[in-house]
This record gives C-alpha cells, structure tokens and sequence, in this order.
C-alpha cells in the first residue's frame, strides 16, 4: 500500500493549505463572531476549481478524484469550518448526486454551473418532524399534466439562503414508504419557494442553516432526478459521499485544534518551563496526534473506495464516525491544554470546540453511522 500523495495531490494540498492560512484563519474567528457568510472566500473557492472537485472537467468541474477533494476539504475547513461545510455541501450532496443520476439536459442546466462554481446548491432531504428516519418524508409531490406540485418544509437546510438550487426529496405515494420518495431539482427562484430565518447556531456560524418552505411550488416534470421513487436510494448513494467530506470536514477541524494546543504547549511556561515538557501534556498531545491519523487513514480509505468504484457505505460511515468523535475529543483536550485561554474568545480553541460538535449530528448522526456500520458487518461471512 502506498501512503504518498501524487505529485497533483500534493499541489492541491498546498495550494488550499496556503489559501486556507492566509485568507481563511485571519478571518474565521471574525466570521463566526457575526455569523457573517464568507461571500468573498466562497467565490475564491470557485476560482480555486474547489467547488467541484470530483466533477469532470466536461461538466464544469476539476476533473479530480475523491481523494484529492478529501485533502482540500481538510485543509479548508482547518482554516475555516464553516467554509468548509459550503464547499462540502455543494460538491458532495449536490453536485455528487446531479453527476449521478442526471440526465444529459440536466447536466447542463443544473450542474456545470454549480460544479464551476458560478452558482451554489444544496440538499433538502430533513423535514422539521423527522431526520434520522430520513424515509419518513412528509412533503409531498403530487403529479398533474407535465408537472408536479410540491408542497411541505424541509430543515435544517446548510446554504439554503445563497442556493440556487435544491435537491429537494419529496414522496409520491406516503403508502409506499422509501419507496415512495422522488428527488427534484428546484430553483430557489421558483414559484413558492421561501427560506426562513437564520438559524442561530452552536457553530459553523458563517454557514446558513435554514428552513425550506414549498407551498403550491409547481415544477416541471422534467425536474425529476433519476426514476420516479428513486429519491430514497438517491438520499442514501449521495450521503455515502457526503459522508467523506464531513469526515474530512471533522479532520480539518481536529487538525487546527491539536496545531493551536501544540503550539501553545511549546509557549506556555509552568513551573519554570514551557508545559510540552510535561508528560501529562505530551501523552494528550500523542493520543491527539494518533487519533487524528487514524481518522485520515480511514478517510483516505473510503475516498479510495469510492474512487474504484465499488460499494463504500461502511467505510464512509466507519471515517465519519471517527473523524467526527475525533474533532470532539481532541478539540476537548485542546481546551484543556489553554486551560483558562482555552475557555475564551481570544483564542481559537474554543470556536473548533463548537464547530466540532455538529460533525457528529450532520449528514447522519453517530448513532445512525453505528447503525449503518452494524448492519453491514452483520451481513458479512467469514
Ligand atoms: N446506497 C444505496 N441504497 C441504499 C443505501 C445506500 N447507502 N442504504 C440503504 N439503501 C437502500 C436499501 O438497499 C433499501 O432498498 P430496498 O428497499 O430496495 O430493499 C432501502 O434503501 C431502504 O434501506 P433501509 O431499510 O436500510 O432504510 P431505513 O429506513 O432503515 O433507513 C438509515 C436507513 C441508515 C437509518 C437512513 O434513514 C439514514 O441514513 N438516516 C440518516 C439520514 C441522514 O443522514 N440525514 C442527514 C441529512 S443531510 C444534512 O445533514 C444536511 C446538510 O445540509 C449538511
């Protein structure tokens, strides 16, 4: 197995490291502070070819593989989380899934901009009354002629107020269960379409969270993505991906916190000499730093799956739970190497605290990984 990054890889990774040091990391602090959404940053981003990383370049996109968006992902959320969750939620749970399942018409229309960068998407599969049990869709799509009438709410929308289109899952036929689930691409523009507030948040406070109100919101039947009753299916394959990247998101996140606790480590002094001279600090700074390896390894691991193109559901699981777990526990043991500093503003440690936490919540919690890792190993034989 080789651990090296192609020659490409590495020119990515400098390039987002660079980008995210000097014009991410100044500001985040700033940004979460005024809960302000990074308008400028994002269309860097787009300039970068990082809001569609993994779409071919015929579609708009970079033309790269899953591996080489797992590392700007990490390198861009390190600088800044929230940034991080925009890029993230524009290439996997948008663009991802309109590569897959669109047709030729719809590329055109509903992916090479947003692969390019020049228009931003998002994802609406969570309702107000349900989230993990994602097949319970309440908002309903019904047929009439050449279109259909969506009607219902959708939350916990990340870039619902700058999307310019959603992925919106909507059921046909309540009866039918999943199976009844169709997904539609909906411009934000269209006719009853309305984003509620600001959703005032824990962290990833520079991203929009919000809710998704479809009132009489008519589309033409030509806005179908993939088969009728496919949306369950489709809601699932796309947060496989997803999955990737907010585990690269969470990796990022534990990075920046382990680098501030290392260096403040090496600065700080108590009784007579700088606290990294403590083993209690050094053996919180190595299972800190063997965490956050094991957390890249498994993310690598799961983007090289999806890259070869077989079925990488438990492995995405898998890296997402680790990694979101680990952007917790180091994050925590960050704050407990600032001691008092840790526990304020001034310093970083604190916003990576809060930025960690929805890792473990977002694009299916920690107990719904186990669940999805349980079920697949219980399927396995020896
Ligand atoms: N890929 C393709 N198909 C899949 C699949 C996958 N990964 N997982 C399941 N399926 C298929 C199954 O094969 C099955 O197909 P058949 O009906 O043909 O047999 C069907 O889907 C139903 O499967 P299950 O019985 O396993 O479904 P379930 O109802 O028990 O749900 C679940 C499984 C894992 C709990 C699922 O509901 C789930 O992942 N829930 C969490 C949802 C989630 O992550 N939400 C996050 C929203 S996005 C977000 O966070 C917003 C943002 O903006 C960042």
């Amino acid at each position: 197995m080789d651990f090296k990054l192609t020659e490409e890889q590495q020119m990515l990774q400098k390039m987002c490291r660079d980008f995210a040091l000097n014009e991410l990391k100044p500001i985040a602090g700033a940004l979460d502070r005024e809960a302000r959404y990074p308008v400028e940053q994002v269309k860097k981003l787009s300039e970068l070819g990082l809001m569609g990383v993994a779409v071919p370049e015929g579609e708009g996109g970079s033309g790269l593989d899953t591996l080489s968006y797992v590392i700007a992902m990490e390198e861009i959320s390190a600088g800044c989380a929230s940034t991080g969750v925009i890029m993230s939620v524009n290439n996997s749970l948008y663009c991802d899934p309109v590569l897959k399942f669109g047709n030729a018409e719809q590329k055109k229309l509903w992916l090479q901009p947003y692969a390019s960068g020049d228009k931003l998407g998002c994802f609406a599969l969570t309702e107000p009354g349900n989230g993990s049990d994602a097949g319970a869709a309440r908002t309903t799509a019904t047929r009439d002629g050449d279109s259909y009438r969506i009607e219902g709410q959708k939350a916990w929308i990340t870039n619902a107020h700058e999307a310019d289109a959603a992925i919106v899952f909507a059921t046909t036929d309540r009866a039918l269960k999943h199976k009844g689930i169709s997904a539609f691409l909906v411009p934000m523009d269209a006719q009853g379409v309305s984003v509620g507030k600001h959703e005032d948040k824990l962290g990833i406070r520079a991203s929009s969270t919000a809710v998704i109100t479809l009132d009489d919101c008519r589309l033409p039947a030509a806005n179908l993505l993939g088969e009728p009753g496919l949306g369950f299916k489709i809601a699932m394959a796309t947060l496989d991906g997803g999955r990737i990247g907010i585990a690269a998101q969470a990796l990022g996140i534990a990075r920046a916190a382990f680098e501030a606790a290392r260096d403040y480590a090496k600065e700080r002094q108590a009784f007579g000499a700088p606290i990294a001279t403590l083993q209690a600090i050094q053996f919180m700074l190595a299972d800190m730093a063997t965490q956050i390896d094991a957390a890249r390894l498994l993310t690598y691991r799961a983007a090289a799956l999806k890259d070869r193109g077989v079925r990488y559901t438990k492995e995405s699981a898998m890296a997402k739970l680790h990694a979101s777990e680990t952007a917790m526990a180091v994050a925590t043991k960050a704050i407990q190497i600032f001691g008092g500093n840790g526990y304020v503003r001034e310093y970083p440690v604190e916003r990576h605290f809060r930025d960690a936490k929805i890792t473990e919540i977002y694009e299916g919690t920690s107990e719904i990984q186990r669940v999805v890792i349980a079920a697949n190993v219980l399927k396995e034989i020896s």
